[in-house]
């Protein structure tokens, strides 16, 4: 049900709101010295399914700066680990897994048990809105105006990591397979599409208000492959969580899409995009249906450096997007080494915007 205070919500429904409501990627993240705190007692994926860190850390942000969207602290690669697939995150390294570069590897995972072992999550998510929904459970003026954000990787984005073992500069491997291997790449794809769409529909059921896809590299590809394995995929999951829950705002974020992002919203019929850094918004704002809404896109870098020119920066990109649904965003997640400070300067320059 449409609530009147949640202004993400009002622009996620296709409404401009006057100044835009913000909210940031990795919001919940190392740069704030409470996370760091509750990091040296629980690794990563214990944080991540154990419900009541998942909860504190996800609120955190919400307490500080009373953003408009509270998003699910969790990760993109629950949903591998979940289908059985062995997940770590080394200090210095990031995520690691076993690569999935043989039918036999391909075979080891399996689609029954992964919903269960998200429960965790589930019940995270479940805390979550009763917290968001409630008057003074957060402790904040922004109790009842945030809206509570779930999200899963695209399947292509999840399938990088899967197939490549971890990150990388150019998921080398991942290329080769869906050159000499498109068969089991596309198994990966299909099994990928089926399970994103089946846990974006229980994050739903547990109470996410709104959920977004996060495709980070989509963007790598070119134009035929990227209609492949990004836009059908993200259709199809549009296709079977709309049919269930038709309102509810799905976000899409193909990073890096640059000149395929026209085909990327036809195709997949999404009405709210998150935009990256490099995209030059005045001329997306031209191009662009005016009833698409985008949600980004300052440069994270610049939070990190000239508070002057961020001030600046917010201030065209807001007037530039006034008659459109905006969400102030950056244009990838905060920086670790991001001032808490600047984060407050950001959220302050955005709510003063005359
Ligand atoms: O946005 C949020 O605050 C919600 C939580 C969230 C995390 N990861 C927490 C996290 C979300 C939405 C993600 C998405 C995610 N995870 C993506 C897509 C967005 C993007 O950044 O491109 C990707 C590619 C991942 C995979 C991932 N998780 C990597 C590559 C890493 C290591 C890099 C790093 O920043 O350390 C992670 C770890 C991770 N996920 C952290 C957080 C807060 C850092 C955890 C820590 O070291 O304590």
């Amino acid at each position: 049900m449409l609530s009147t205070n949640k202004k993400l919500l009002t622009v996620l429904n296709g409404q401009s709101v006057w100044p835009p409501p913000v909210w940031l990627m990795r919001q919940a993240g190392r740069y704030l010295p409470e996370f760091r705190l509750l990091r040296q007692q629980a690794d990563f994926l214990t944080r991540c399914l154990t419900p009541d860190i998942a909860v504190e850390i996800t609120l955190q942000p919400i307490r500080r700066f009373a953003f408009d969207a509270a998003i699910l602290f969790s990760d993109i690669l629950i949903l591998p680990w979940a289908l059985g697939q062995d997940l770590k995150f080394v200090e210095g390294k990031g995520p690691v897994l076993p690569p999935i570069q043989s039918e036999q590897d391909f075979h080891k995972l399996n689609a029954q048990h992964a919903i269960e072992k998200t429960e965790p999550v589930l019940e995270a998510i479940r805390r979550l809105n009763k917290i968001v929904n409630s008057p003074d459970t957060i402790g904040t003026a922004a109790a009842q105006s945030v809206t509570l954000i779930g999200f899963t990787g695209s399947p292509f984005t999840v399938a990088c990591y899967m197939v490549e073992g971890g990150s990388s500069k150019d998921f080398s491997t991942v290329f080769k397979m869906m050159y000499e291997n498109p068969s089991l790449f596309g198994k990966i794809i299909d099994l990928l599409t089926q399970t994103t769409a089946d846990y974006l529909c229980r994050q739903i059921e547990a109470g996410a208000e709104a959920v977004k896809l996060f495709d980070s590299w989509g963007g790598l590809l070119s134009v035929t492959l990227f209609d492949q394995y990004v836009v059908q995929p993200t259709r199809q999951i549009v296709n079977i969580v709309k049919s269930k829950y038709p309102h509810i705002p799905i976000i899409g974020f193909p990073r890096l899409a640059g000149t395929k992002l026209q085909s990327y919203i036809d195709g997949t019929g999404l009405q709210t995009i998150g935009i990256d850094q490099t995209a030059d918004i005045s001329v997306l704002n031209k191009t662009i249906d005016q009833k698409i809404g985008f949600q980004g896109n300052i440069d994270p870098l610049c939070l990190l450096h000239n508070q002057n020119i961020l001030k600046q920066e917010i201030h065209n990109l807001c007037v530039e997007l006034k008659n459109r649904p905006h969400i102030l965003n950056l244009g990838h997640g905060v920086l670790p080494t991001t001032p808490v400070e600047h984060v407050y300067e950001l959220v302050n320059t955005v709510r003063n915007l005359k």
